[in-house]
């Protein structure tokens, strides 16, 4: 094998592997993919801001900032499909417990959240519901 063959594979390895790497990779949390939708903030109860900062903590990565969603990562909550009649509290504990199969959206699984307490999910719950109803989803 000639010098100019091992150059071809090793670009063509090298290329190989890139590729594979890129489209790989888990949606960057902090690439900020445009949120979805536009949320009106309202003003917040002392609870509701505690919720406002575990969710931060724990679900803007993915759900993005004022659970607007994300592109290509997560799904905004600020949305009707999760309105309190259609995904109660309970969905969201088990969200967080579990994790999510994909069914509603293309941005495949959500994972169970690590170290997330009930209580930082009670509160969280209560800051997204506060973000719902000040958009119209009751
Ligand atoms: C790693 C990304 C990621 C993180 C972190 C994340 N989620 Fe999700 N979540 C998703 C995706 C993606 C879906 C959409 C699944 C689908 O297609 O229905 C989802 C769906 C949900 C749903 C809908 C559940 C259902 O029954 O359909 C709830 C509620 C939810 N997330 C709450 C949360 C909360 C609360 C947190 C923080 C404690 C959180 N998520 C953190 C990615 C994430």
């Amino acid at each position: 094998m000639n010098r100019r063959s091992l150059l071809i594979i090793a670009a063509v390895a090298i290329l190989g592997f890139g590729g594979y790497y890129y489209f790989n990779q888990p949606a960057d949390p902090d690439g900020g993919g445009a949120p979805l939708v536009n949320v009106s903030i309202p003003s917040l109860t002392q609870s509701q801001q505690v919720g406002a900062v575990a969710y931060a903590e724990n679900c803007a990565a993915c759900h993005g900032i004022n659970a607007a969603g994300q592109e290509g990562v997560a799904p905004p909550l600020v949305h009707k499909i999760y309105e309190p009649s259609h995904h109660g509290d309970r969905a969201f504990f088990m969200a967080a417990l579990n994790g999510v199969r994909a069914h509603h959206w293309p941005f495949g699984n959500m994972p169970p959240v690590e170290g997330v307490t009930q209580q930082d999910v009670a509160s969280i719950v209560e800051y997204v519901r506060a973000l719902q109803r000040a958009n119209g989803i009751n």
